[in-house]
């Protein structure tokens, strides 16, 4: 098949867009002045307590390469610290140490999908999900949430009705970036059941699942599904502890799929850099004061946003549950690339097209919220003539 690049490549790879949230970033930053939402990151440095425990990691010399799966004590530190949080244990088999939620999707991808296979997906999804699939020569089937002013919520019937014999998983991405919605453990257990009857796969991705502001954790696939089940939970070090930067994450599973994350982790990265690796255990043990302040900060910038915007006339918007997200939508907007592209220069404000989250995000714009309450100021401010 014939590609846009002037040597031989895999079709699956030339095909996936790139990112458009990347080419309103990239316009932005040559401009210079505007003021960054657009990109899903805390706005304040990992903690320092952190910091050290990799200074220290360094100082004593844990610079070597480490287990695939990752050292056995942050992996146990990783199953405390699951088993605390959810309704039943999670023990050290289930947990594989990743450089990343982004690697964990890629390490899915490589061993479930073949070519001609699919994978459903609810959107509007954060799109690296959907390019994983693609990349692997599957079909990201994508299933809209339906929104009632502003509201999103899942027709389980639809998410099934989409399954079909090639369907390695369903991915479930709660809370949900861009949207914030929620998937309820009701709605869980019933796509566990499904699941489960057609012996597929959930990929839960639950990497916002601190980030909620009316409980400690979002429900959890791991609150719900057995050992055994066929169940692949993600999570990440990057939003809930401000480590973006260090790329770390980890894969809860059913034991029994441990070997193929060992093997798909050797060939990717070998494993997770290990000083980071030393920082995660003090991350877990040490977080929660600075988990909690973060959100309670995370909380008020919600509020300000949302009233600030809910009250612009073109604006529909929904209080969202949990991440660090708005996703709003603006009347009369049928080209959102294009509308967050014109906005850099009219507001000097930067945000993400909801086109980036697939077809079900246009006519919408994602707003990160992660900044400081002046910021946050500011930007409405110099919004507000454009969606007024
Ligand atoms: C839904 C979702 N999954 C995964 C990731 C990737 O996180 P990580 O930094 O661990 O790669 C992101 C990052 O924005 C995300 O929004």
């Amino acid at each position: 098949m014939p590609t846009k690049y002037p040597f031989p490549v895999r079709p699956a790879i030339a095909d996936v867009a790139s990112s458009q949230i990347r080419e309103v970033a990239t316009l932005g930053m040559e401009m210079g002045g505007i003021i960054p939402l657009w990109f899903g990151e805390p706005n304040v440095p990992t903690p320092a307590f952190i910091n050290q425990a990799a200074t220290q990691a360094l100082n004593d010399g844990k610079t070597f390469y480490t287990l695939n799966r990752g050292i056995p004590e942050l992996r146990q530190a990783l199953a405390d610290y699951m088993t605390g949080l959810h309704e039943r244990p999670i023990d050290f088999e289930r947990v594989t140490v990743t450089a990343s939620a982004m690697n964990a999707i890629m390490i899915v991808a490589q061993s479930l999908i073949d070519v001609g296979d699919n994978a459903v997906l609810t959107a509007p999804l954060w799109p690296n999900i959907a390019s994983c699939v693609q990349v692997m020569g599957g079909e990201p089937r994508q299933v809209a949430l339906d929104e009632h002013e502003g509201r999103w919520s899942l027709d389980l019937d639809r998410l099934f009705a989409a399954v079909d014999h090639r369907t390695r998983f369903l991915f479930v991405n709660s809370p949900n970036n861009p949207t914030g919605w929620m998937m309820s453990t009701d709605d869980q257990r019933a796509v566990l059941d499904f699941a489960r009857r057609r012996g597929i796969w959930i990929v839960a991705d639950e990497v916002y699942d601190r980030i909620v502001y009316s409980r400690r954790c979002a429900p959890s696939f791991l609150d719900i599904a057995e050992r055994d089940d066929l169940v692949l939970r993600l999570n990440s070090f990057s939003k809930s502890w401000c480590m973006t930067g260090w790329r770390l994450g980890w894969i809860a599973a059913p034991p029994a799929f441990g070997p193929i994350l060992e093997k798909m982790s050797e060939f990717n990265i070998a494993n997770a850099a290990s000083m980071a690796q030393y920082a995660g255990i003090v991350a877990l043990r040490d977080g929660e004061p600075f988990i909690s302040e973060t959100v309670a900060r995370y909380e008020q910038a919600r509020d300000l946003v949302f009233q600030r915007l809910a009250a612009m006339p073109r604006v529909t918007i929904a209080r969202p549950d949990a991440a660090f997200y708005v996703f709003f939508g603006v009347e009369g907007m049928n080209n959102s690339l294009e509308f967050a592209k014109n906005l850099l220069g009219k507001s000097r404000v930067g945000l993400a097209p909801g086109s980036a989250f697939g077809p079900r995000g246009e006519g919408h714009l994602r707003l990160c919220f992660a900044a400081t309450l002046e910021t946050l100021s500011e930007a409405m401010e110099r919004l507000a003539p454009a969606l007024s």
